[in-house]
């Protein structure tokens, strides 16, 4: 696993830990991954770039009007990535393409939180949407990547995969489809994102290491 595969998910926490973590990762991983802190002020995106890359996950999911206000402000403010449900239709994810900036858009396909008989078939048919959009990749679980293989245009995507949880860290939290750093890198993801099993570690740089 390379350093740059490595997005560190930083939700629940306050601005003043989560920059921490941050400066201690810093060259160690891509960057970091902020979703519930936006909420507080975008201006985490600037304070975080400081120590790598940022990645706004942020799930829109709205009309393509206000899909692509909401882009433009938050490639305005610096994010690398943003994300949008894949489940808003070819309009909104390309509205949101074409008021990127520099930004990639990622669409999210299904949480990895959640877990049916049909989550297989759901996900390869809205990252087919996501191509069709002209989006820049897709969020999955590790699960579904042997299955995205067989989708047209699927190779050029970037594929972010969430729900990693190395084998020393036995808690599954909240997310349902989840996988090894080791077996998601093997079956073709690009990032890894990872948050929990880092955050929560009693040294951050250490749970790293291991991993
Ligand atoms: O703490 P943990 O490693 O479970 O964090 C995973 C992160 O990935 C969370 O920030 C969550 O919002 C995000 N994510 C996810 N499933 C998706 C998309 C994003 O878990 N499909």
């Amino acid at each position: 696993m390379k350093k740059e595969n490595l997005i560190i998910a930083l939700d629940g926490i306050a601005e003043k830990e989560a920059l921490k973590i941050a400066r201690i990762l810093k060259g160690k991983v891509w960057g970091s991954k902020v979703g519930d802190l936006l909420y507080e002020d975008s201006s985490i995106i600037r304070k975080l770039k400081k120590f790598g890359h940022v990645f706004a996950d942020v799930k829109l999911h709205d009309i393509p009007n206000t899909v692509a206000n909401s882009v433009k402000r938050l490639s305005y403010a610096g994010a690398d990535m943003i994300t949008v449900h894949a489940s808003g239709g070819v309009p909104m994810m390309k509205a949101a393409k074409q008021n990127a900036g520099r930004s990639k858009i990622l669409a999210v396909t299904v949480l990895t939180s959640q877990n049916n008989k049909n989550t297989k078939r759901n996900v390869t048919k809205l990252a087919q949407d996501a191509i069709d959009a002209g989006l820049d990749g897709v969020v999955c679980s590790g699960r579904e990547l042997k299955a995205l293989k067989g989708v047209r245009g699927i190779k050029s995507m970037i594929k972010v995969v969430p729900g990693i949880r190395p084998v020393w860290y036995s808690k599954k939290d909240d997310q349902k489809r989840t996988i090894t750093p080791h077996e998601a890198i093997r079956l073709g993801a690009d990032y890894l994102v990872i948050g929990r099993p880092i955050t929560k570690a009693k040294s951050p740089l250490k749970a790293l290491n291991e991993l």
